[in-house]
This record gives structure tokens, sequence and C-alpha cells, in this order.
């Protein structure tokens, strides 16, 4: 059969179209060619997929990234380690919380990482003689990956576009997604609402049979699932409670969410805002940020609790990739994270991603438009789009307002994530565009991301004013 369409090459998005390419970044900003034009300065206002904490084009990295080219050798992991990856996990033990983390293997994107998690938490069981344990529970609404396990314990399009070929429903058990914004009744308070999803979980728990049930995963800080709702006081403390309980796993998946994107104490972890530090996660999943888009890494992180189980069993994990531990990624990963731990930068975008999220609702939310909610912290924002601000009431999935919304956006000189379906992926009801800067941003970059963005809403609103339909 030959190629009729010769337009990309590359197997992805639309295979036969051309994407909008990169051709270069600076710093905060990127230059892109789309349909024939390129458009310069643009802010990137997501850093791709919430990766790019340092920015594009840093210098101190070119340096790290040719001194690791010269001193790393690839070694294959399960007969020969490297001094790089020992380095890397004791940095991220060191920078979170006393004692939460003992343990970390190294991957290459958060898809893997779920994957071995996955795995790494069956064996715990089996390292501990509970062999029955063999059911997943994690959450509706969710994204965990692309693999089939991490779409397994996902819920989403792209999961039921496969489910007939991913591990039955019956393994991986679904409670009710955390989203006050939608499912909080009127009249319902916080902590009622909070309640009610602790006892849907407690209730999944007892009639699956806890001795059964191997972990309960959760996005700390959602992102591209249902855009960024931070969870309730009580949700995440409330779940550490139940698998204290139930002698169940806590895995939080903090690809997206965590690694300095939104952390409170100037350190790592996203859940520091949630949980009393001595209390978090047996298990965490990271990605993105923590190469920052300058090499593919991510990881999973392993509590005291977790590696002592194993220590005490066989000492030895189940199988292992060709590229784990791999030496460059995991030396110009520690280069990024030093410098930015250095730096102050996860203390400069909690303080200065706060300001964009506050000054995007004061702005927004006090105007008549399109934006029915603005929510997020520290470095990891959306803006939720509705036709009726008082009901909530999406705009018709065919009006594909996340994505028009993305356009608007680029036209105007900022790039972010528009996506569709968050509210409800079978019909593709609702829209949210997604905000992730590098953790750079000064004050005028704020003003700046604002700025473009309020111009987009009231561009946006406008368009659909002439058209009827707002
Ligand atoms: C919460 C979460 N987990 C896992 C992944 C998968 O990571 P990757 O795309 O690197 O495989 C993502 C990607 O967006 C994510 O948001």
């Amino acid at each position: 059969m030959t190629v009729t369409d010769k337009k990309s090459y590359v197997f992805q998005c639309k295979i036969s179209e051309t994407p909008a390419q990169v051709i270069g970044g600076k710093g905060t900003r990127i230059t892109v060619e789309k349909d024939g034009k390129v458009y310069d300065d643009v802010i990137d206002g997501v850093t791709g997929a919430a990766v790019g904490a340092l920015g594009w084009g840093d210098e101190d990295i070119v340096d790290v990234i040719t001194e690791a080219a010269k001193t790393s050798t690839y070694t294959f992991p399960s007969l020969i380690g490297n001094k790089q990856s020992e380095e890397l996990a004791k940095f991220y033990i060191d920078h979170s919380p006393k004692d939460a983390f003992a343990s970390a293997l190294w991957c290459c994107s958060g898809s893997e990482a779920n994957e071995n998690c996955m795995k790494i938490m069956y064996q715990y069981w089996l390292e501990r003689g509970k062999t029955k344990k063999t059911k997943f529970i994690s959450r509706d609404s969710s994204y965990h990956g692309f693999t089939i396990g991490s779409l397994s314990i996902a819920d989403n399009a792209r999961a039921v576009a496969f489910k007939d070929i991913l591990l039955p429903g019956t393994q991986c058990l679904k409670m009710p997604v955390c989203y006050p914004y939608r499912f909080q009744k009127k009249g319902q308070t916080e902590a009622e609402y909070v309640q009610g999803l602790l006892d849907a979980l407690e209730k999944l728990i007892v009639d699956n049979d806890p001795e059964t049930i191997i972990s309960i995963t959760v996005e700390t800080l959602p992102g591209s699932s249902i855009g960024t709702v931070p969870p309730p006081k009580g949700y995440l403390p409330g779940i550490r409670a139940l698998c204290n309980k139930y002698d169940i796993l806590m895995h939080l998946d903090e690809v997206m969410c965590g690694t300095g994107r939104s952390n409170p104490n100037g350190g790592l972890n996203c859940w520091e805002n949630f949980m009393p530090l001595d209390q978090g996660p047996d298990l965490q999943t990271v990605g993105k940020t923590l190469g920052s888009g300058y090499v593919t890494i991510a990881g999973v992180l392993v509590s005291p609790k977790v590696k002592d189980a194993y220590v005490k069993g066989s000492n030895g994990v189940i199988g292992s990739h060709t590229y784990a531990s791999h030496a460059f990624n995991c030396s110009v990963a520690l280069g990024v994270q030093k410098k930015i731990i250095g730096q102050g930068l996860t203390k400069n975008i909690f303080k200065m991603g706060n300001l964009m999220g506050e000054t995007l609702k004061k702005e927004l939310l006090s105007k008549d438009n399109i934006v029915g909610d603005v929510r997020g912290i520290g470095g990891f924002w959306s803006l939720e789009f509705v036709k009726d601000r008082e009901e909530k009431i999406s705009f018709p999935p065919k009006l594909d307002i996340g994505h028009r919304f993305q356009d608007v956006c680029f036209e105007n000189g900022i790039n972010v994530m528009g996506m569709t379906g968050n509210y409800d992926y079978m019909t593709d009801d609702g829209d949210i565009a997604l905000l992730a800067p590098s953790f750079i941003i000064t004050e005028k970059d704020v003003e700046e991301i604002v700025a473009r963005v309020v111009k987009s809403v009231d561009d946006l609103t406008a368009a659909l004013k002439k058209e009827g339909e707002f």
C-alpha cells in the first residue's frame, strides 16, 4: 500500500496533518510555526503539559547536559547500577518531609511510573504473604496515563475507547470523583460533602472485601482529567485514615501537580498542602517537572513502610525496564532540581502562581463572561467555561469551547491547554483550560499572562454572543 498523503510523517495527533511546530524557546516564551505563519513571543502558559519548570533554553542546564553526556555511561540497572540514580533518589527523599520516602525507582514517563507502581504495590502484598490482594481502587473521571495498567485505573474517554482490553472493572474499582464545583449540592457544607465521599469509599471497600484490596490511587490535584480541583479540607487525610483502618496502600499520583509545581514549603510534594507532613502517602508517582522537558524522566517514590516489607521479604523488585535508572536522565534531572531548589523557584511559583490565579479569579468572575470557575493552587490553575454561571450549564459539546479558547489564546500570544468532557466525558460535556507556567515567572509575566487570558475570554465571549450561543 502506498502512502498518499505525505503532509506529516509522524504518527500522532491528526495523522495526515502537520501540527503547529515549535521552532525555539527562551525562558517563558516560545516561537511556534502554525499553518505557515511564525508566532513569536508566545507566553508558554502551560509549558507543554505542565512540564517546563525551568523555562526553555536554560544555559546552566545546557552545561549540566554537556557534563552528563561526558560522564554517564549506560548500564542495565538489573546488572550494574549508577551513582546518578542514587543521588537523585537521595535528593528527592531529602527534600520531602522526614521519613516520607525511603527509596525511588526512575523510569521514563508518568504512564510508566504508574504502571510500575501498580506492580510494586501488588508485590508489596506478596512480600507480606497477603496473596488475596488483587484489586485497585481509584476515582471516576481520573487520568493516570496511557499504558494498559494506567488506563485501567483511570476513568476517561481514552479508557473507554480501550475498555475491552483493559483489566476488568471488578479488579479496578472506582469511587466517586471529588469535584465540589459540580457535585457539592446547594446547601451542603464542605464537611458534609467530604463525609459523603468518604462514606461512599468506605462502602466500596467493605462491599468488595478489604482483604482483597491492594491500594487507593488519587491525583493529589487532578489536572488533565477535571482541571486542578484542590481537594477539600479533610478529604485526603480521610482517605489516609481509611487506608490505615483497612490495611490498604495509599498511592498519590503527582505526575502533573508535583515536583515543585504546587508546594507551599519551598519543597517538592503537592500533598504537603493537604495532609499532615508525617501522614503522607505510601507510594507516590512523579514525572513532568522532574526533568523539566530537558530529559524524559519519571519515578515511583516508596515510603519506609513499603521498602521495609520488601527488604524483610524477598529483597528484590520483580522485573525492570532497559532504561530504568538511566544515568544521563537522572544526572540532568538532578541538575534541574538543584537549580530549582537552590534558586528558591518552587517558592517563587507558589507565590506567583497564586497571584496569577487569584488575579484571574478577581478579573474574570466579576464580569459577565463565559467563565464559571477559576481554581487551582500554586503553579497549576484552570478555568471552567459555562453558558450559565448560576445553573452551571455547560456549552453544547459541538461548540468545542475548550479547544476554541485554546486557539483564541494562541492568537493573543499565550499557549494554554484547552480540554473538553471534564464534567461528563461520555457526552463530552464540560470545557476547561489549564495554566501551568514555568517556575521562573515574575510579577511582570503574571501581569502579561492575566492580560492575555482576560482578553481571550473577552474575545470568545463576544464571538459567542454574536453567534447567539451566549
Ligand atoms: C496525573 C497524571 N498521571 C500520569 C500521567 C501520564 O504521564 P505521561 O504522559 O508522562 O505518561 C499524566 C499525564 O498527563 C497525568 O496528568
